[in-house]
């Protein structure tokens, strides 16, 4: 079942998967989520007023933001989406199509972008660089082609947030402690003031946003992962275990008592 054989840390090699829908999938419900909404305004603060300025969306997907941003340039201003993945590029210029909106989008590896430094008014990158293999370039790329006073917003999950309302609390710390380690970057929400400060970023503010997950999203998220985990001995149960672990949460849901958040860290700060 594509709802739960999908798996969030390979967002990386979007390209490399069969079928890249599952990934296109995953975010169009996940931006769909309230949070989603406050999360993307909290982000669109921190870049300022956009009206004429030049914005970069680093790590794309599906285009959605940048077009959310392009309406708040202006025929004045331009939005640029990179993506690392070609699949995600395609589908952002086919939803894109017509739209007389003044974004572009271009395939780009966030650790190597091809712009100049201050090419952009602001940039931004949102649930982008916890997936970056080398997230220190990444981040130094991101401020690298912004202005000087320019401002910079980034958005990324502390993968060790995760709660779930469960009644078997070890079997539930060990999903917690295998999906934060499934990610290699797991703390990258709660380092990102220190990380930025570290490469010179000024004005550094942080804003918390807990998502709070139905249990079709949760399962999306991690079932996939899970799964995998534990047919590789990397999470300490037995197949029947999980399934267990799994029912329980069914029913919970079945008497709408399912609860499951995970939270992230809105980063905002001038170059
Ligand atoms: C979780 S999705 C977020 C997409 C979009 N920012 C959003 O919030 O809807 C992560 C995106 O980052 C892209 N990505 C992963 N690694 C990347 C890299 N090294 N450089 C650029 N994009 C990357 C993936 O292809 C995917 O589109």
């Amino acid at each position: 079942m594509t709802t739960t054989t999908g798996n969030v840390t390979h967002f990386t090699t979007v390209d490399g998967a069969p079928d890249a829908s599952w990934f296109i999938d995953f975010m169009d419900v996940a931006n769909a989520l309230p949070e989603y909404r406050r999360i993307r305004q909290t982000l669109a603060d921190q870049l300022g007023d956009l009206n004429g300025k030049s914005v970069l969306d680093v790590g794309c997907g599906t285009g959605d933001d940048a077009r959310e941003l392009a309406a708040l340039v202006g025929a004045d201003g331009k939005v640029v989406g990179t993506d690392l993945s070609g699949a995600m590029i395609e589908e952002a210029r086919r939803r894109g199509g017509g739209a007389a909106l003044p974004v572009e989008f271009r395939t780009a590896d966030a650790g190597g972008l091809a712009f100049a430094d201050g090419a952009f008014d602001a940039a931004r990158a949102k649930l982008v660089l916890m997936h970056c293999a080398d997230i220190e370039t990444a981040a130094a790329e991101l401020l690298r082609v912004v202005r000087p006073g320019g401002r910079i917003a980034v958005f990324d999950y502390d993968f060790e947030t995760t709660t779930v309302d469960h009644p078997d609390v070890s079997a539930t710390r060990e999903v917690v402690r295998c999906c934060a380690d499934g990610h290699g970057n797991k703390w990258s929400g709660r380092q990102l003031a220190r990380r930025f400060l570290d490469l010179g970023a000024r004005e550094v503010s942080v804003t918390p946003h807990t998502v709070v997950m139905p249990l079709a999203f949760f399962r999306r998220s991690v079932g996939g992962r899970l799964a995998a985990a534990q047919a590789d001995g990397k999470l300490a149960m037995t197949a029947p275990q999980l399934d267990a672990w799994w029912q329980t949460l069914a029913e919970a849901d079945a008497g709408g008592r399912f609860f499951a958040s995970l939270t992230g860290f809105a980063l905002g700060a001038t170059r």
